[in-house]
């Protein structure tokens, strides 16, 4: 089966991110043909500011490459390096109503929130159904957020299809994966998101680390009292990170009293450095290791390009589009086929 995700290069990495897609990602690169790519086009519906933007599509690769993913076995790469991607989102765009964007939930949420309205805004899950058609994904692991996305690349799909291919399913249809149906929550129990300033990131520093999950908010029974677990922000962070066992255990300890929030907090930390503590040094090695990071993104590129071509070739005969094949841009990635190195270190 072949997989595709994507994250935006829209800021710093958080437990949500991870656990609500990253962690997914890495694990089907096991078991399937994983594409997935730093939607750096998509940020910049957002991020406005090139060095900013550089640094976060770079951030994200560093994130993916010290959380485990293998580029020998799934792809990594910038959207901006398959520039097929945007050819085809225009097109995608000449055959979808506007009826369909307006219903987007995500666009009426960033609008509400004061983003300005820009075109480019309206139209991302055009260039959303662009990034997964493309590579011709079985399906898209992602959250519940993005399912809406989903159903619309599918709607998109079929517009294609039977405006120029007869109903042959030239773009194929993907279904979505939920990662999670859980809900990951923040410091103060609303869903942890960048944009609420309640996410804890995955690679600050053990200090900074620590100071944020000790602040996670609770209420103020007393440490003698017996406490509500289903109601303990804690709790619920807590639940995302230990066994069933562990956490059997702590359940007991909440409603048994005698035990401080402190406790749960400092658990959390402890699983945290756990589980993240040798990624951070990794991250740490891999930047020292830029080349190497470009190398992989490049190889990724070229592996990604190989499968969009020959699609992209199809998507312009169907619709009596011509294009001067060999363009620069296309060799580039296409050429860009050396083995990869080792990273040092
Ligand atoms: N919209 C996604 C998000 O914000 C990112 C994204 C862009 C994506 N293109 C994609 C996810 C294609 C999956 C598939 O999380």
């Amino acid at each position: 089966m072949r997989v595709l995700s994507g994250v935006q290069s829209s800021g710093k990495l958080h437990l949500g991110n991870y656990l609500g897609a990253l962690k997914q990602h890495v694990e089907l690169q096991a078991e399937h043909e994983c594409f997935y790519f730093i939607a750096n086009y998509h940020a910049l519906t957002t991020v406005q500011n090139a060095d900013l933007l550089r640094q976060q599509t770079l951030d994200v690769a560093l994130d993916y490459l010290a959380l485990g993913l293998d580029p020998q076995k799934a792809a990594l790469y910038r959207q901006t390096d398959l520039p097929e991607v945007c050819e085809l989102a225009w097109i995608l765009n000449c055959v979808t109503g506007k009826g369909l964007l307006e219903r987007a939930v995500s666009y009426k949420d960033k609008v509400e929130k004061g983003l300005s309205a820009s075109m480019g805004l309206f139209s991302y899950p055009v260039l959303q159904a662009a990034d997964i058609l493309i590579v011709s994904s079985d399906f898209v692991p992602v959250g519940k957020d993005q399912v809406q996305h989903i159903e619309m690349t599918q709607d998109i799909a079929g517009y294609f299809n039977n405006t120029f291919c007869g109903g042959e399913q030239l773009l194929k249809r993907p279904e979505a994966r939920l990662n999670q149906a859980m809900v990951v929550p923040g410091i103060d129990g609303q869903k942890m998101s960048k944009s609420y300033g309640n996410a804890i990131d995955l690679f600050d520093t053990p200090k900074n680390t620590r100071k944020r999950i000790m602040s996670i908010v609770t209420d103020s029974t007393p440490v003698d009292a017996a406490k509500d677990p289903t109601r303990c922000n804690v709790f619920a962070i807590l639940s995302l990170m230990a066994g069933p066992d562990e956490l059997a255990e702590w359940e007991r300890r909440y409603r048994a009293g005698g035990m401080g929030y402190g406790d749960a907090k400092q658990r959390v930390y402890e699983l945290f450095e756990q589980t993240f503590g040798a990624a951070r040094e990794r991250r740490a090695e891999l930047a020292r290791d830029l080349d190497y990071v470009e190398d992989v993104l490049v190889a990724g590129a070229a592996k990604a390009h190989r499968v969009a071509e020959p699609l992209m070739d199809k998507v312009r005969t169907a619709c009596g589009l011509a294009t001067a094949r060999l363009a620069p841009s296309y060799r580039l990635a296409r050429n860009a086929v050396t083995p990869l190195r080792a990273p040092r270190g």
